[in-house]
């Protein structure tokens, strides 16, 4: 009998969520039956959707999250021990499931992709969900040319610093904006990012004035908000925005929410192209990006950085930072 341990959302959170909104839940895993596996986890994923999406759930439910965990008993021959598996089975030290399925849903398990000895951690970080976002969010909406200037904000988080990097790839000049001092160092020391700004303490209108003189060709926003309204109002015809979230507001009332600038004339005067999406919507072409990004980063030319935290007992003290801002690169718990 293996004793497990999960993280179970009892309480629709309010504001910032707090430590009360969850409670540990312990149970004994029954023995796997055919077709089964026991999966032991390794690392699990915190993200802003835990925070946004928990509206969308009646409370109590099992912490969604992606992580990736190493077999311990298989009763599917595909799957045998110690095979390394990503899933979606959010915030547990063990868990039984069934592999496999279509692998078009968010819910199924699959093999972790061939890393080719990087750690297996970036399966749920720039090999993972985050790096697809990256890869689908901005190449397929933004469909950025060699030239072209790109802003980027949440710039130093886990899709903000690939999108920005693959923008570096593709030959673009790339402005980021990112919430502390340390995080403009890295970004445009280690990970050449033209020039980056912390948001929170320069003229945004100003700064880009300056450094996109000639205009914003593509902006991937991760933030929404005022600094976003800034943004477009700063683009050139044609230009394209593709919108992957708004974690400025995450924490706010959903229907009171924060107010920002008026877009459409923008919208309509510089004949702008705006696009949200879910990355769900490229599942089925998730392992065409994961193959380009850990070729990247073999060569050099795509940097990896995760925020690590250590311990089952911390995973809501990790969830927390991340909101807050903690994180440089991916935020991920060792179990
Ligand atoms: N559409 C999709 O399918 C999809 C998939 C994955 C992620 N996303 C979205 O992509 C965005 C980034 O996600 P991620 O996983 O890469 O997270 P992340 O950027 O690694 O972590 C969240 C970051 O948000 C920033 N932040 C927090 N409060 C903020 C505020 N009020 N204004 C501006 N920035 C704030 C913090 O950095 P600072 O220090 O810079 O403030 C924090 O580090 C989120 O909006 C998320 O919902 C969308």
């Amino acid at each position: 009998m293996v004793k497990a341990r999960k993280y179970v959302v009892k309480r629709a959170f309010q504001g910032l969520p707090k430590r009360e909104d969850f409670e540990v839940v312990e149970s004994e895993l029954p023995p796997i039956s055919n077709g089964e596996i026991l999966v032991k986890t390794e690392w699990v994923s915190v993200d802003p959707y835990q925070r946004a999406y928990n509206s969308r759930y009646p409370t109590p439910y099992d912490q969604f999250s992606f992580q990736v965990g190493v077999v311990q008993d298989s009763k599917d021959p595909r799957y045998p021990v110690g095979t390394r598996v990503v899933s979606h089975r959010g915030w547990c030290d063990y868990y039984v499931g069934t592999p496999g399925g279509t692998e078009k849903s968010l819910n199924s398990t699959y093999k972790l992709p061939d890393l080719k000895g990087l750690s297996p951690s970036l399966g749920i970080g720039a090999v993972g969900m985050p790096g697809a976002t990256a890869y689908f969010g901005f190449l397929e909406i933004c469909k950025p040319k060699e030239g072209e200037t790109v802003v980027v904000t949440g710039a130093a988080g886990a899709v903000g610093s690939i999108v920005g990097q693959i923008a570096k790839i593709k030959g673009c000049r790339v402005i980021g904006f990112a919430g502390s001092d340390d995080k403009v160092q890295w970004l445009e020391k280690e990970l050449g990012f033209d020039k980056v700004f912390n948001y929170k303490t320069v003229d945004v209108n100003k700064a880009l004035k300056e450094a996109a003189p000639n205009g914003v060709d593509c902006y991937f926003d991760n933030v929404g908000g005022e600094i976003s309204s800034i943004i477009i109002k700063n683009m050139n015809t044609y230009g394209r925005v593709s919108v992957c979230g708004s974690i400025s507001a995450y924490n706010e009332d959903a229907l009171e929410g924060p107010k920002a600038s008026i877009l459409q004339p923008s919208i309509v005067f510089k004949e702008l192209k705006l696009e949200g999406f879910i990355v769900s919507r490229w599942i089925d072409r998730w392992p065409e990006a994961f193959a380009d990004l850990t070729k990247w980063i073999l060569s050099g030319q795509l940097k990896t950085r995760e925020h690590v935290t250590d311990g089952f007992d911390n995973i809501y003290d990790a969830f927390i930072g991340m909101l807050a801002g903690e994180n440089t690169g991916k935020a991920i718990v060792r179990i």
